[in-house]
């Protein structure tokens, strides 16, 4: 496919990769058109892993937030009476495009978010499922008709698209997270205003640069870009206008609520998909090298910058020096600190100062209480300013801020446990009830943990549920909905009830 030298940077110094990237956008997309703020004003979006700018981008305001939702409003109008096969199809080509194309999309997950470039190829595969998911679940987001109890009449239920959605998204999965609810209420009819996060931009308007090329019509995918001084406007005017029928976030429960709490002002639908503090519970018949492994996996990925990542981990008192010697020589062995781009790297940057100050807060207080640390403990100076080290503790206590906290980073805690009943107190004993995760050979206690954790998802010896057959989604303070599965487009569809009456007439 030819490519078109898109980006005009003005005068930055730009880190090596950048120039090379073939789905670099510096402009906002609205109405189908590449705009700049209204304002004109722009803010930088940097490489967390040299801290030298990308690019800039239009730090939108709540003027431009509103034109964004008048073209979605407008665009509303015809792409809910598509077909379902028309909208199939284009999601369908959407995903070839992205496939195709994931070269170029992954080296800007890696240039903005810093992960190793194979983990930002894997989340193009992850996400891009998403597309081709709801491609054909579109075609099966079917009604129903049911007896009535009345003669000469019958009863008819439909599912209609709900409206314009706005899409607030996370740094972490800055492709994965756009695709998993664009697609879902695109199949559903609806269209969006998608505003990403501060710090990655670029993805989402690399995915829409490549929608627009697969057919999607103007005003049904809109991005506004910003920064965080002008986040709150416009996520207030995302909530609050009239014209917004739903607000889907992923993020954490801490701006989910204040969302939530906007939303409420109009009676709006939400989708929330927010912090997690999942256990990671090793009983003694556990295989330990699964559990390792999946210790791994669970912990690691993108760095531990994941909702679903394990953030506390309940070992049996019987295989707990087992389990952390061998996790110690995993992370030894397995962690490669260094920039995203770096072949061999498995370990990236944080992904800016506030997160390197909040993990750093968090290990200084533990072990400053008592918690021993095994590995790890501090920033990787020589290699940059945002790298921590991946970092092993025990001995932590109830006392300590990472005991109750979501850590969001590369930090193992290990907490020694003595019977079933002890790990299933503790591990519910949280406000978050996202993922969880459980290593056993014993199926009755399989069985047990799954219906008595408190937590939207349980991983039974597997330390990685994601997949897009599967219902995502938390409950408690972890969110409301489902993202992926049958479900994921259902949240974006009203139930119509139709009675027809008078049928002997
Ligand atoms: C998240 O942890 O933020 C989402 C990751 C996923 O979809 O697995």
């Amino acid at each position: 496919m030819l490519r078109l030298p898109y980006q005009v940077v003005r005068g930055f110094k730009m880190s090596s990769v950048d120039q090379s990237m073939q789905l670099l956008r510096n402009q906002a997309y609205v109405n189908g058109q590449w705009v700049n703020a209204q304002s004109k004003a722009v803010y930088p979006v940097t490489n967390p892993a040299d801290d030298k700018v990308i690019t800039e981008v239009p730090d939108m305001d709540a003027h431009d937030t509103k034109a964004a939702l008048d073209a979605a409003a407008d665009a509303f109008k015809t792409w809910k009476k598509t077909t379902a096969k028309e909208r199939s199809s284009i999601l369908r080509k959407w995903y070839d495009i992205c496939m195709k194309n994931s070269d170029y999309l992954a080296e800007i997950i890696t240039a903005e978010a810093g992960k190793p470039l194979a983990e930002s190829k894997g989340e193009i595969v992850y996400g891009s499922s998403f597309l081709e998911w709801f491609a054909d679940t579109a075609r099966h987001i079917n009604g129903e008709v049911i007896p009535s109890p009345w003669p000469n009449k019958q009863i008819m239920v439909t599912r209609q698209p709900l409206g314009v959605v706005s899409i607030i998204t996370p740094w972490n999965f800055p492709f994965a997270m756009i695709t998993r609810k664009v697609s879902a209420l695109m199949a559903a009819g609806c269209t969006c205003v998608i505003k990403p996060a501060e710090d990655t931009p670029l993805s989402a308007l690399a995915a829409v640069q490549l929608a627009e090329e697969a057919g999607v019509p103007k005003g049904v995918i809109n991005v506004v870009t910003a920064s965080r001084k002008n986040a709150p406007n416009v996520g207030q005017v995302l909530c609050e206008d009239p014209q917004v029928g739903c607000i889907s976030f992923t993020g954490s429960t801490h701006v989910g609520k204040i969302l939530y709490g906007m939303a409420a002002k109009g009676v709006k639908r939400v989708s929330l998909e927010l912090g997690g503090n999942a256990p990671f519970i090793v009983f003694p018949s556990a295989d330990m090298d699964n559990a390792l492994e999946n210790a791994m996996l669970a912990k690691f990925r993108n760095n531990g910058q994941a909702c679903v990542g394990a953030n506390r981990f309940l070992v049996h008192e019987d295989v707990f020096n087992k389990f952390v010697t061998g996790l110690k020589e995993k992370i030894a062995q397995k962690c490669i600190l260094g920039p995203g781009s770096k072949p061999g790297v498995t370990c990236g940057p944080l992904i800016n100062t506030a997160q390197v100050n909040k993990i750093t807060g968090l290990v200084d207080d533990a072990v400053s209480k008592g918690a021993k640390l095994m590995l790890g403990g501090k920033v990787a100076s020589n290699i940059g300013n945002k790298f921590y080290e991946s970092t092993l503790l025990t001995d932590v206590t109830p006392k300590m801020n990472i005991y109750k906290e979501e850590i969001f980073g590369p930090v193992v805690v290990c907490y020694k446990f003595k019977t079933e009943e002890e790990v299933l107190k503790i591990a519910n004993s949280t406000r978050s009830g996202l993922a969880s995760y459980v290593f056993t050979k014993d199926l009755g206690q399989a069985f047990r943990m799954s219906q008595e954790l408190e937590f939207g998802m349980v991983g039974i010896n597997s330390g990685m549920l994601s997949t897009t057959e599967a219902p995502f989604g938390g409950i408690k303070e972890s969110g409301i909905g489902r993202e992926g599965s049958k479900h994921g487009a259902e949240e974006y569809t009203d139930i119509k009830y139709t009675l027809f009456s008078a049928l002997d007439k």
